[in-house]
């Protein structure tokens, strides 16, 4: 019997490339991808618990299922990702028509446990942690991959460094480098299939071991024929070595782009969170990075309002910023989690302030991203073209090492293809430019 599946996906790019593998696993067992939720015999719900507002939007999301459960009752449910590992059988406590949760461990098994399940079979819950993540290897199917040219893979899951507001180390468990020859083999048969960039994935990349160093692995990926880019994603500053430093000068695929969150500017809230490096030797890892390759882009992810953050602490935050002038921020309100050690300290900034500061930051941040776009006319790029533009037929769109999103006239045949491109226009969040 066939059944359609449809996944609704939240979160990060982990979570993406999840979704994906998932697609890709069912397939092989007799279901068949569907956009229509109506039409769909299998509903997942692949989720984000990062801040609560992910997570609460999360079991909102479910309860929004519960009409489609009544009219078609064959219809199963599954839960899936970072909110079906934190809540686990409680999930079902709200919502007793959720059929399936499944941890962010026990992802492999979605095929075998949806086909197994009988109707009116009591549900499914399978959250445990293992070793070893028998998913990381899983390589999804090129049709329900993002896209021909670009290839994201795992190359570790989970986290160790209990950053003290963080829930991720609780929901992806401890941190587990994948096989460098696996990885390896699965970037050859991207690159056979047309790849033409390696974006490697994992909540912590550059303190990867999994029988190479992480400077390691980029060399080898470097050396394979085919591939014009690698890029990875999220660092952390205390992991920067050396060696990976120096791989930004020596290395010709590795983009010259870099997302390095830094969370805050003070100090003080730095050793509350537990990051483990101060403002100082952030700033000369930017240097040093700097150094390395001066045309070096940076964007990152930072915090406002953690408990016990002052006016000043702010300042320094905002201090940070103008000093490092990133093309891009990923700016958050705190959000206390269950179970992490924040959630003991007092949440002493206000809501109205934590609002205040964040709208104040991102101002700033715009301002200083408009200048970096603008002063990137005149100067030439190569695009790699990801997509023709839905509102301009004649557009076409794509990445620049630095990351930044160029538009410029072309037609779909360009998909896939590096464009040399001159930049004639700075937008908020992208260029304009025309191929030369
Ligand atoms: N492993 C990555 C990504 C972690 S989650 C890293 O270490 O950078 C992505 C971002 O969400 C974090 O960088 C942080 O800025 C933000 N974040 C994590 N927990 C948060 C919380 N409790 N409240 C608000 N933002 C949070
Ligand atoms: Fe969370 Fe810190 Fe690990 Fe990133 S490094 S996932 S912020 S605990
Ligand atoms: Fe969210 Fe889990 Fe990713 S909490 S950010 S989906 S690792």
């Amino acid at each position: 019997m066939k059944r359609y599946v449809k996944i609704f996906t939240y979160g990060c790019q982990m979570n993406d490339l999840d979704s994906q593998k998932m697609y890709s696993l069912l397939a092989g067992h007799g279901c068949e991808a569907t956009d229509s939720t109506k039409k769909a015999d299998v509903i997942i719900l692949n989720t984000c618990s990062v801040r609560q507002k992910a997570y609460e939007k999360a079991l909102s999301n479910l309860g929004r299922l519960l009409p489609y459960k009544k009219r078609k009752p064959s219809l199963i449910i599954a839960i899936t990702g970072c909110v079906a590992q934190q809540a686990g059988s409680h999930i079902l406590e709200r919502m007793p028509y959720v059929d399936i949760v499944i941890g962010t461990h026990q992802l492999h098994r979605i095929a075998e446990i949806i086909n197994e399940k009988a109707p009116g079979s009591g549900p499914v819950v399978e959250t445990s942690f293992s070793d070893c993540i028998p998913s990381l290897d899983i390589i999804p199917e090129s049709r329900f991959r993002e896209s021909g040219h670009r290839s994201y893979l795992n190359i570790m899951q989970g986290c160790d460094n209990y950053c003290s507001y963080c829930i991720v180390p609780y929901v992806r468990g401890r941190e587990i480098s994948r096989d460098y020859r696996s990885i390896l083999q699965e970037v050859r048969q991207h690159a056979a299939t047309g790849a033409k960039e390696i974006f490697l994935l994992g909540q912590n990349v550059n303190s990867y071991n999994g029988g190479r160093t992480f400077p390691q692995l980029l060399q080898a990926i470097d050396d394979i024929d085919g591939i014009e880019r690698i890029r990875f994603t999220t660092s952390h500053p205390k992991d920067m070595s050396d060696d990976l430093i120096a791989c930004f000068q020596t290395l010709d695929k590795l983009c010259n782009y870099i997302h390095l969150p830094f969370q805050s500017g003070s100090n003080t809230v730095l050793k509350a969170m537990n990051r483990n490096y101060t403002r100082e030797t952030y700033l000369s890892l930017i240097d040093r990075l700097r150094s390395s390759r001066p045309d070096m882009a940076f964007s990152a992810d930072v915090m406002v309002g953690f408990p016990g953050e002052t006016e000043q602490a702010y300042q320094d935050t905002l201090d940070l910023i103008e000093r490092v002038r990133f093309d891009g921020l990923f700016s958050f309100k705190y959000s206390e989690r269950p179970g992490t050690q924040a959630a003991t300290l007092v949440d002493d900034v206000s809501l109205e302030e934590k609002l205040a500061r964040l709208r104040n930051l991102q101002e700033i941040q715009k301002q200083i991203t408009i200048e970096n776009n603008r002063a990137r006319i005149g100067e030439i790029f190569e695009v790699l073209v990801d997509g023709t533009s839905s509102r301009h037929e004649e557009q076409v769109y794509g990445r620049t090492r630095q990351n930044s999103i160029v538009n410029f006239t072309g037609d779909h045949s360009l998909v896939g293809t590096t464009v040399r491109v001159a930049i004639t226009r700075a937008n908020p969040n992208s260029l304009t430019g025309e191929a030369v």
